[in-house]
């Protein structure tokens, strides 16, 4: 090679070498997902047919498991679907399904509104993958069991029976167990369960709601006379303020309960959640609200993930429902929240955070119990809204 020609060789392989693309792919949020809870899944492992199987968040940072019969036992399975929706691996769905089936017994617990949750986000959630008679009967058989806390008189299903301070208490997170009762109904064709979650949701609509269009969050009720007898908080600040994560079940709610019935009413109810949530003069710039909007804002006060994470999942199905601009408005502040919650300062680095995804949400502030940590469902609606990102985005063509 002549002199001149080896000199220009030489100038191309150092600018190819500048140039050349990294041989390692960076790892996405979804790979670092799955490797979290392919750690997660490893850690419980040991457990699997003991009394305490479910992860649902950490303690002095170590690992903190429930039984079946807490609130929270379907967020773990149900993230697992959301996984497999996420990725359509097997894995997932193997994994998905070993753990919903361990709810069975749920379908016939009386005792708690919140079958709703469990049973709707594991059964609910298999049944958009997969054709089950048995799963049907599951919905539908909880749907009878949830059925019996109907109060007719006061129209609402009751939320509690542990408290001596109230007759007939409803909170605002009842909004997401009538999601079954629908479910029921359409697998069913017995429009019991429609027409107890219309009711809830109407009565729910009619006294939960103040002036600005935030919630309280308990409401007591007359189960003889339907009287509201008292108007309190049991995880907000005080009574009158606005508990973060209790709006963000009331925004999911009244947006599924439009889904559900197509009645305008909850759509107009939706919106003007959706304004107080991302309009309210209290809301950091990252769009992670602190654990109750009337909180006093400061550097040290706890911020929750998981209501952002709700938030972020109603608003993508609400921009589905939504007129242009309005939709774009929601998708965009949906879009702020996840870019936040997948950043580090909330998304756990591997092998952190008990392999939970979130970091930094709270559970109840006023009983300190859980400030500050990782929470099983804050993970859950946090897949779903990247999976509703994935969905509504008009390009995914992989509908299920
Ligand atoms: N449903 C209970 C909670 O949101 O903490």
């Amino acid at each position: 090679m002549k002199p001149r020609f080896a000199l220009l060789f030489i100038m191309i392989m150092i600018w190819m070498g500048c140039t050349e693309k990294p041989t390692k792919t960076p790892q996405t949020t979804l790979d670092v997902t799955q490797a979290h809870y392919d750690s997660l899944y490893a850690a419980i492992a040991p457990l699997k047919n003991g009394k305490k199987m479910m992860p649902r968040t950490t303690r002095n940072g170590k690992l903190v498991t429930v039984g079946i019969y807490d609130w929270t036992s379907g967020f773990f399975p149900a993230s697992l679907w959301n996984l497999y929706g996420l990725t359509k691996k097997k894995k997932w769905k193997d994994r998905a399904v070993e753990y919903t089936e361990k709810l069975d017994s749920i379908q016939y617990w009386e005792g708690n509104h919140d079958v709703g949750f469990i049973m709707e986000c594991t059964y609910g959630n298999a049944l958009k993958y997969t054709d089950s008679p048995v799963y049907d009967s599951v919905i539908v058989q909880t749907a009878r069991s949830l059925s019996t806390r109907f109060r007719p008189q006061a129209g609402v299903l009751q939320s509690w029976d542990w408290s001596k301070k109230w007759d007939c208490p409803v909170i605002i997170d009842n909004m997401m167990n009538l999601e079954l009762l629908f479910h029921a109904t359409r697998i069913s064709g017995d429009s019991t369960y429609y027409n107890i979650a219309v009711s809830h949701a109407d009565t729910t609509l009619k006294n939960h709601y103040r002036e600005d269009n935030s919630s309280y969050h308990v409401l007591d009720y007359d189960t003889e006379t339907g009287k509201v007898l008292q108007k309190n908080t049991h995880q907000g600040l005080s009574d009158n303020s606005a508990w973060a994560r209790g709006q963000a079940w009331g925004l999911y709610g009244f947006t599924m309960c439009y889904r559900e019935t197509g009645d305008s009413r909850y759509l107009e109810h939706a919106q003007k959640i959706a304004d107080f949530i991302q309009n309210h003069p209290n809301l950091p710039k990252d769009k992670i609200p602190y654990w109750d909007y009337d909180a006093p804002a400061s550097e040290n006060t706890p911020r929750d993930a998981s209501a952002a994470a709700i938030a972020a999942s109603a608003l993508y199905e609400l921009s589905t429902f939504t007129e242009n601009e309005k939709a774009q408005i929601h998708r965009n502040f949906a879009d702020q929240i996840v870019t936040s919650l997948s950043s580090p300062a909330y998304f756990a680095a591997l092998g952190d955070n008990a392999d939970f995804l979130l970091m930094h949400s709270v559970g109840s502030k006023p009983h300190d119990v859980e400030v500050d940590v990782p929470l099983n469902y804050a993970d859950y609606y946090f897949l779903e809204a990247l999976l509703r990102k994935k969905e509504t985005d008009g390009s995914e063509k992989d509908k299920h």
